[in-house]
């Protein structure tokens, strides 16, 4: 099992390498056990939870409060992949005190060990002020969900060679301002490779084609949780609506059926462990005909879901 900790100089060996990173987003502490064991890099506590799991229709609603309590679960959960909180929208815009007040409560009440915010050139004063400040921060140009009302919807940017300079110099300025990762959304591969080629720099694109140095997707989308949205970029690895609906059907006729709970998922009364035969009134102590989870009688253990503490 991998248990080195990624930490922003492992996603620069891996870049230098020609490594792919992978990034996931993630929004609970069951997701976050379930994608750290199986070694993704970096979990994102992505903003996009204002879509996914909140079901709005853009990510402008997700307050700071909601995203450090999905970043401390998701905290959690893992042990070994970076984790980084999505300033939403709104913690950094206002001012540059605000941002670094925003980030500090992500990282101190959230547990993030790295901020993500959205936008280019106009934020290098502020990345300057984040990263001496000793926060890490990713950057996120192309289609920045925040802008959805700006940029008219969640459009491909950077087509013609205007804004596909622009965006080369959003990168660059990044860079020079301290991020130690860039994400590049709805981009064409061939501008994302050339930001790729140009900056020092872990690239990590998201509908921005195979050339950045690693890819990301939104974990919802890449199993399939909801049919209706299948944009270009996405690929679904599962088809888990289907899957969930199936499970679901079948429950529900089960518990109408009779078959659900069977002996197998029930309780019964306990043989109780004696060191003398047991007598009427020693069954009562034990908690007469009610289930007695926790005793020693066998397959009675009523289960605990909660997460147990990580070794090493
Ligand atoms: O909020 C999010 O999930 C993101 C990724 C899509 C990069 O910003």
């Amino acid at each position: 099992m991998r248990t080195e900790k990624v930490t922003i100089h492992t996603l620069r060996q891996k870049k230098a390498a020609g490594d792919k990173i992978t990034m996931l987003t993630c929004y609970d502490a069951t997701f976050a056990r379930l994608l750290d064991d199986g070694g993704v890099d970096i979990l994102l506590v992505g903003d996009s939870l204002g879509m996914v799991v909140q079901g709005n229709a853009t990510t402008l609603p997700v307050t700071l409060d909601e995203m450090i309590y999905h970043t401390r679960a998701v905290v959690r959960g893992a042990r070994r992949a970076q984790i980084v909180g999505d300033m939403p929208f709104m913690s950094y815009q206002t001012s540059p005190e605000d941002a670094l007040r925003a980030a500090g409560q992500l990282m101190k009440q959230g547990g993030a060990e790295a901020i993500k915010l959205e936008g280019g050139a106009q934020h290098a004063e502020l990345i300057r002020r984040l990263v001496v400040s000793g926060i890490p921060v990713m950057g996120h140009i192309g289609l920045t969900p925040q802008s959805y009302y700006q940029l008219g919807g969640f459009k491909v940017q950077g087509r013609d060679a205007t804004s596909a300079e622009r965006l080369l110099e959003d990168a660059r300025v990044l860079e020079e301002a301290g991020a130690y990762a860039i994400v590049l959304e709805g981009i064409p591969l061939e501008v994302a490779a050339r930001i790729t080629a140009e900056v020092s720099v872990p690239t990590i694109g998201i509908g921005a084609g195979p050339h950045c140095d690693g890819q990301v997707l939104v974990i919802y989308d890449l199993l399939g949780m909801n049919e209706e949205f299948k944009p270009k970029f996405v690929k679904r690895y599962e088809n888990f609506a289907v899957r969930i609906r199936t499970a679901v059907d079948e429950f529900i006729d089960e518990v109408k059926n009779g078959r659900f709970p069977s002996e197998d998922e029930s309780f019964s009364l306990a043989p109780v462990k004696q060191k003398k035969p047991a007598t009427v009134s020693a069954i009562a102590l034990a908690g007469g005909c009610s289930p007695t989870p926790g005793s020693d009688g066998p397959g009675d253990d009523a289960g605990d879901s909660s997460p147990k503490p990580k070794k090493d």
